[in-house]
């Protein structure tokens, strides 16, 4: 592709994806939203109708099999995600899928294949945690080697709240998901084995759900790496991330913006939710996609690195229903 803006078709329209599509209309270089579809098609007329010109699809594969849509921005829920990145792929166009991937080991896999069949790397997948300035700038300093060899990863992935339905389960696919791919990333290694631990239940809980949880990953070298996950912390969104190696340590997520002194109190405010913390980071990740796409490349996690995560979370599902460590095995 040369000079012209990728024309960009986003595939559910809920909360992500909305903000997506926001994105991609108004704060997002060379590309141009083209299309929304939702099987709740009144809600995606609504929100196309905020933007000029933008097409509504009640069917994804229709958006999909669109000539006039250059690539894919995939926000549906994760139990169909593999329907539309297979489709994407036999279209052959660029698709930045949000997490999880895919439900499981199994189908994620069958992604990664289809994908290898194709011939040609198009898929991204939203783990934007890697595009966040201050994580980045943690992976540099780590990479930079200046600190020595990274030895410990301390995790805290606070959601103040989730919508009716949230799961045990779905705290290890939806939220614990993101540290998988963090600890990946940072140490550069696959993790070997994940142990879900269930601590004392807050009473926000819901019925039935474990939560907070707490995740313990082995790393190929021998590290470990531990992280705390609540779905409803109740306080607001918090996530942190301290990573200790041998010469010193780094931490991002401590918050430390605009300090306030008022009504007999100090101190910053804590975000509501993911798209307030992480605002840049989703940005900057739409962008290198879009900027990838057009250049017929991919960047960032990759659909490898989905099926990692799927593997290391169905692993964590088992570890969560047993309480053991359970070993992780990668194809
Ligand atoms: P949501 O429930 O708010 O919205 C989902 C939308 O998808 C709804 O409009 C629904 O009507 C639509 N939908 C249902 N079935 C569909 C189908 N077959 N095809 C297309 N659309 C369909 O969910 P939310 O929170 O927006 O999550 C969507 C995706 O984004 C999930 O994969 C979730 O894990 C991911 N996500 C990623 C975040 C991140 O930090 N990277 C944060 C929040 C969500």
């Amino acid at each position: 592709m040369t000079g012209a803006a990728l024309r960009v078709g986003v595939i559910g329209v809920g909360r992500m994806g909305a903000d997506h599509a926001q994105r991609v209309a108004h704060r997002i270089a060379n590309a141009t939203l083209v299309a929304v579809a939702d099987p709740d098609r009144v809600r995606a007329a609504e929100l196309a109708a905020q933007y000029d010109d933008v097409r509504v699809f009640a069917d994804p594969l229709d958006l999909i099999a669109d000539p006039r849509v250059d690539a894919v921005l995939i926000v549906s829920p994760g139990f169909v995600h593999e329907e539309q990145v297979l489709a994407c792929i036999a279209a052959g166009k660029f698709v930045l899928c949000e997490k999880p991937l895919t439900m499981d080991a199994a189908s994620s896999l069958r992604v990664v294949e289809a994908e290898r069949a194709g011939g040609r790397a198009l898929i991204q997948v939203g783990f934007m945690r890697r595009f966040d300035p201050e994580y980045a700038a943690m992976k540099a300093m780590l990479d930079s080697g200046d600190l020595g060899r990274l030895l410990l990863v301390h995790n805290i992935h606070r959601n103040k709240d989730v919508p009716a339905g949230f799961t045990s389960e779905m705290i290890v696919r939806d939220s614990l998901v993101h540290e998988v791919d963090v600890c990946r990333w940072l140490f550069g290694e696959e993790i070997t084995e994940i142990t879900v631990l269930s601590p004392a239940p807050t009473s926000y809980a819901g019925e039935g759900v474990v939560d907070p949880q707490v995740a313990i990953f082995r790393m190929e070298s021998g590290a470990l790496a531990t992280t705390e996950v609540f779905a409803k912390s109740g306080l607001g969104y918090e996530v942190r991330c301290e990573a200790s190696a041998e010469r010193g340590n780094v931490t991002v997520g401590l918050g430390s913006g605009v300090f306030v002194r008022a009504a007999n109190a100090w101190g910053g405010a804590i975000p509501d939710d993911f798209r307030a913390r992480f605002a840049t980071a989703y940005d900057d990740e739409v962008q290198a996609w879009v900027d990838a796409s057009r250049r017929g490349v991919v960047v960032g996690p990759s659909a490898y690195d989905g099926y990692a995560a799927s593997v290391v979370c169905e692993a964590g599902l088992e570890s969560l229903a047993s309480g053991s460590p359970i070993k992780v095995v990668l194809s």
